[in-house]
């Protein structure tokens, strides 16, 4: 069974809870792109992770974790990350890095800072070399991080890739040296080589096999670079059409898509956000589900659910299902509300319209009554209030999708399975 795990908004859904929530019956865990601007938050019995670049099925001892060709890998941050899982001890032998997969360096991270200044409009990146790391992978300037094997070639590599950028960026000079630059790439260099391999014989074998593989991705679909609020997106595809590409799985082997949505919706980083409430209730949300992010620590902005883009989704990711996440946040209010159509030029819209038009459309509400009581102890569908049930039943009516799956707090446990029999 291949199945993949994809972000239905904005980014930070809750991906990481149900990657983990699965992963206890996976064989393997890929990641296919995007790099350390994720920020995949983990309860679990070992304390509280944030992940950003090793897959979220990293707790299981059983399960291969993959970063797949299509992600992006700083090395001296991904050698920390180890440490840190190491230090609680968490075993990271099960990790395994495409020999394919791009090296983002520190003058991308440089680079994405410098830009981000630069820009009249900020896209609010997560500083982490994203963007630049992609820019070069297209620019045909990027180094595999394969390339590490052979020490003199990689230097030689290095030092081109180092004196071109420089040359296109001259500003980049003050950020530091080539030397920086190498004696940080060395030491990490020999803690990740042990993980570098051909990945595809790897999944070959397990998609023969017929494997448990997960899938995991990484943001959300509206921060997508080519569906997404382009230009405040990301610079890769974390849509399932990403996978193909950036894990190396064919179309027709995946069989389960989990688009993962919260039961309101956040965003960090600038864009249009059409749902967002600029009041006491989009303080209420933020301040009671704790929306911080989890690279960059900036607040995330709160509002309500919005079904275009869920509906989106439905059809550009092939959601076979849906988890709703932090249903329990949704408490104390008076009523719920949900988008369920933008109007923008005096029509109304029920999926999303690209940035210059979503930036002046204004969402059509419904509004559902609200729930008073604490769901963190609620294990079945039954269990929760009436006003709840309703509240999810109307999602699923709306976009069409059965929701599989209720989180009501951030432990495995706290996962509510909603069988449609
Ligand atoms: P970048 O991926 O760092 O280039 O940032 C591009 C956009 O994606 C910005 O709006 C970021 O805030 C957003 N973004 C990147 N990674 C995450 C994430 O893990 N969660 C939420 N937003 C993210």
């Amino acid at each position: 069974m291949i199945h993949a795990v994809v972000g239905a908004q904005y980014g930070d859904e809750g991906k990481g809870k149900m990657v983990d929530y699965f992963a206890a019956k996976a064989d393997i865990v890929v990641r296919y792109q995007g790099g350390g601007n994720a920020g995949h938050t983990i309860v679990n019995e070992f304390g509280k992770f944030a992940l950003h670049l090793v897959p979220s099925g990293i707790f299981h001892p059983h399960t291969v974790c993959v970063l797949g060709t299509g992600v992006v890998i700083h090395p001296a941050n991904l050698v920390r990350e180890l440490r840190q899982l190491e230090e609680k001890g968490i075993s990271t032998k099960q990790l395994v890095i495409s020999e394919r997969a791009h090296l983002v360096l520190p003058y991308h991270i440089w680079q994405d800072a410098y830009e981000e200044e630069r820009r009249q409009k900020k896209v609010g990146t997560t500083l982490q070399g994203i963007g630049p790391a992609y820019q070069d992978k297209v620019g045909r300037f990027g180094i595999q991080i394969g390339e590490m094997v052979d020490l003199g070639r990689f230097r030689d590599r290095l030092e081109s890739a180092f004196a071109a950028k420089m040359e296109r960026i001259p500003a980049l000079q003050s950020y530091g040296t080539f030397s920086d630059v190498w004696d940080e790439l060395l030491e990490a260099r020999e803690i990740l080589l042990p993980y570098v391999q051909d990945t595809l014989p790897l999944l070959m074998q397990a998609v023969e096999e017929d494997k448990h593989v997960l899938l995991e991705g990484q943001l959300g679909i509206m921060r997508d670079l080519d569906w997404g609020v382009y230009p405040y997106v990301t610079s890769s595809s974390p849509i399932t059409g990403g996978i193909f590409a950036g894990a190396g799985i064919s179309p027709t082997s995946v069989g389960r898509v989990t688009g993962i949505t919260k039961a309101y919706a956040t965003a960090v980083g600038a864009g249009p956000f059409p749902t967002l409430l600029n009041d006491d209730i989009g303080a209420y949300l933020q301040e009671r589900g704790e929306e911080f992010g989890a690279t960059t620590g900036r607040q995330r902005t709160c509002g309500w659910l919005d079904i275009p883009t869920l509906r989106y989704g439905a059809w550009l990711n092939g959601y076979t299902e849906l988890a709703m996440m932090k249903l329990d946040i949704l408490t104390g209010l008076d009523q719920i509300g949900v988008c369920t159509a933008y109007d923008w030029n005096g029509e109304q819209h029920r999926l999303p319209l690209p940035t210059y038009a979503l930036e002046q459309a204004t969402p059509v509400y419904e509004y559902f009554p609200g729930f008073s009581d604490d769901l963190s102890g609620c294990r079945t569908f039954e269990e929760l209030p009436i006003a709840a049930q309703n509240f999810v039943l109307a999602v699923e009516q709306l976009v069409g999708v059965a929701i599989t799956y209720l989180s009501v707090g951030p432990n495995r446990d706290q996962t509510i399975v909603h069988t449609h029999s």
